[in-house]
């Protein structure tokens, strides 16, 4: 593998890092490399839903390619490891099967332990006639053994009461919650609103939103950050085998972890090589983690009831 070294210019807190960006079949690559060296995996793999990048094949064909890489995503995966397994549904003549339930079962199968089902809720997308639109995908994060990395502290978020106090017993008048925060709980409502309303070019919203390449189904980073803040350690490796244009390295070296990415297509690759430089050079735009999701004014046009519909009687939604 083609190790770079990622040093970012920033003065106040420089850091020096590797990375790899390979551009080969993932199978290939993860033959090569040794057991137990990985802390983290994530990837969204393709979900064989014809994509330029993909040929649609059977569902059952499908898993069986999948199931060869993912037992070599589990043989290099460290002790302490973890993979985040980013999936929606695969549809075929209307029939909707849902990734994760196929994808369950393999992990399950080579002897990893599942520590949660994260929804990935987004207010936006396809709007569905035969069945309800479908507003959110699933990360399925998975461990290797009982004694994983889980650095919740890096990853709370503003409490909603703060000065919430315990009523009763001991600690009566106390207050109950945690200063850094809580929980971010299992239901992750990060940037896919924004990133949708922005690539919709719905007037008055910035019609491109600044972390959007040429590739059609890149993740956010901030999606990935908080697998990378929560689940390593600086200095950690994470790697993605279905990397794109590399969302995944961007989020580990911006949190200073090391990082390999493959992807079988060329474009994605220089696209990824191309980011981390920018990166590196503070040029690179992303989302800032945690940024509140744009929420339409009463004074916005698109987000008002139009005239046309105010006196209809259909529903009454609108009333
Ligand atoms: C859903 S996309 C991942 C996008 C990525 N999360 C990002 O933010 O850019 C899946 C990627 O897997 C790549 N891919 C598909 N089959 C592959 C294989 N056998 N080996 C390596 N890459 C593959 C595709 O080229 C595509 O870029």
């Amino acid at each position: 593998m083609d190790f770079r070294s990622f040093q970012s210019s920033s003065v106040i807190d420089p850091i020096k890092l590797q990375y790899a960006i390979v551009n080969s079949d993932s199978l290939t690559v993860l033959k090569s490399m040794q057991n137990d060296t990985i802390d983290l995996i994530m990837s969204s793999p393709p979900y064989n839903i014809g994509k330029a990048y993909e040929e649609k094949t059977s569902i059952e064909n499908y898993i069986e390619t999948q199931e060869e890489i993912i037992s070599h995503l589990v043989r290099v995966l460290s002790d302490t490891g973890s993979i985040c397994w980013q999936v929606g549904n695969y549809v075929n003549k209307g029939e909707v099967f849902p990734l994760d339930i196929f994808y369950y079962e393999i992990f399950k199968k080579h002897g990893l332990q599942l520590r949660n089902r994260i929804i990935w809720r987004f207010g936006h997308g396809l709007h569905a006639s035969n069945r309800f639109s479908g507003r959110y995908e699933t990360i399925l994060w998975f461990t290797k053994t009982d004694d994983y990395t889980f650095n919740l502290d890096s990853v709370r978020v503003p409490s909603k009461y703060p000065g919430k106090r315990h009523f009763k017993g001991p600690k009566k008048g106390q207050l109950s919650g945690n200063p850094l925060g809580k929980n971010p709980s299992d239901i992750w409502t990060t940037i896919k609103e924004d990133w949708d309303s922005e690539i919709w070019d719905i007037p008055n919203v910035k019609a491109n939103h600044p972390e959007k390449t040429v590739h059609p189904c890149q993740f956010p980073v901030e999606l990935v950050e908080r697998c990378v803040l929560a689940l390593t350690n600086e200095n950690d490796w994470v790697m993605d085998p279905f990397a794109g244009v590399g969302s995944t390295s961007i989020a580990a070296l911006k949190n200073k972890r090391n990082t390999i990415c493959i992807d079988k297509e060329a474009e994605y690759c220089e696209m990824a090589l191309e980011r981390i430089k920018k990166l590196e050079q503070g040029f690179l735009k992303t989302r800032p983690i945690g940024k509140k999701i744009h929420q339409p004014s009463i004074n916005d046009k698109v987000a008002a009831v139009p005239n046309e519909w105010v006196n209809l009687d259909i529903f009454g939604v609108y009333k």
